[in-house]
Parts: structure tokens; C-alpha cells; sequence
């Protein structure tokens, strides 16, 4: 199924309106991204359960690995340096971790909570390379950041 940005933007807001649970929000995320777009072939977070670590949260495609120290992958870096990843060549991305060998690009975004604490990141990967683009980018900060504000616990 594809669906516009802006239908999948619609699907989940009203999905989610009035919940504040991170990991019912999360994985309401995963699956209407992961069947709204055709290339996006892996969707799921990555949470903060301690310092300097990630762990698998919901997700949708094929088994994602179980952990990510800050200093590994593209969730690793995205996570420590604090900003938003786009990886259009996974291959040329230093430490990248291949759950999947199909993955060709990746999109890694940081959620917030309402008090500001990050709490997750969201990597959409691709099958096909350099398939994320600015708009892709923007919408997924924009819905990661409204729903995630949603979070209070
Ligand atoms: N590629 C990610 C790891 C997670 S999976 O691909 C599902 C990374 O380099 O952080």
C-alpha cells in the first residue's frame, strides 16, 4: 500500500489521539509507516533503557538486533550526536550495522518526550539506495516529535 505523507500523518494522529503510552504510541508508528510507503522496508525504534544504550522496541519487517550502544550504528550515532541521520549508502556509513544485507539506506530520527528526555530513536531502512529524501525527513521529525510529545510517563 502507499499512502501520501500526508494520509499516513492523518492515520496516525487520530490512531493515537489521547494515548500516552510510549510503547502503544511506538507501535502504532511502526505499522502505519511500515505498510503506508512501499520502500519502507523496515520500521522500529530503538529505546533508552540505560546510558548510552538501545534496545529493540516495537517494529515491523524482519528481526531487528536486541541491542545498539550509542558508539555503534546508524542509531548509535544518531543518538549520541544528537541529530537526525539520513544515510543515503549504508555500506559507506562507518559502523553501520546490517541487521538485514538488503538494507541500502536509513533514516534514524530521535524522539522526545514531553519533558524533553529522549527516550527512543525511529530507523526506517530501504531496500533501495538513497530512498529517503528531505521530505521524508521532515514529515518523520514532525510526527515522531508530535506524537512522542504525548508522552508523560
Ligand atoms: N542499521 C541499524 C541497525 C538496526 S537495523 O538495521 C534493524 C544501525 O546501523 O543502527
Amino acid at each position: 500500500m502507499t499512502l501520501t505523507l500526508d494520509e499516513i500523518r492523518g492515520r496516525v494522529l487520530a490512531l493515537c489521539e489521547g494515548e500516552d503510552d510510549a510503547i502503544a504510541l511506538m507501535a502504532t508508528m511502526a505499522t502505519e509507516l511500515f505498510h503506508g510507503v512501499d520502500g519502507f522496508d523496515w520500521v522500529g525504534f530503538y529505546r533508552v533503557t540505560a546510558p548510552g544504550m538501545l534496545k529493540i522496541g516495537p517494529y515491523q519487517g524482519g528481526h531487528g538486533c536486541l541491542q545498539i550502544p550509542f558508539d555503534r550504528g546508524v542509531c548509535g550515532a544518531s543518538a549520541s550526536r544528537e541529530t537526525t541521520l539520513r544515510v543515503d549508502d549504508v555500506d559507506a556509513f562507518p559502523g553501520h550495522i546490517a541487521c538485514a544485507a538488503s538494507t541500502k539506506s536509513e533514516l534514524v530520527v530521535r524522539g522526545f518526550d514531553a519533558s524533553g528526555t529522549l527516550i527512543a530513536v525511529l530507523d526506517l531502512d530501504s531496500d533501495t539506495p538513497a530512498f529517503f529524501t528531505a521530505a521524508h525527513q521532515e514529515f518523520i521529525e514532525n510526527l515522531v516529535a508530535d506524537v512522542f510529545g504525548q508522552i508523560t510517563a
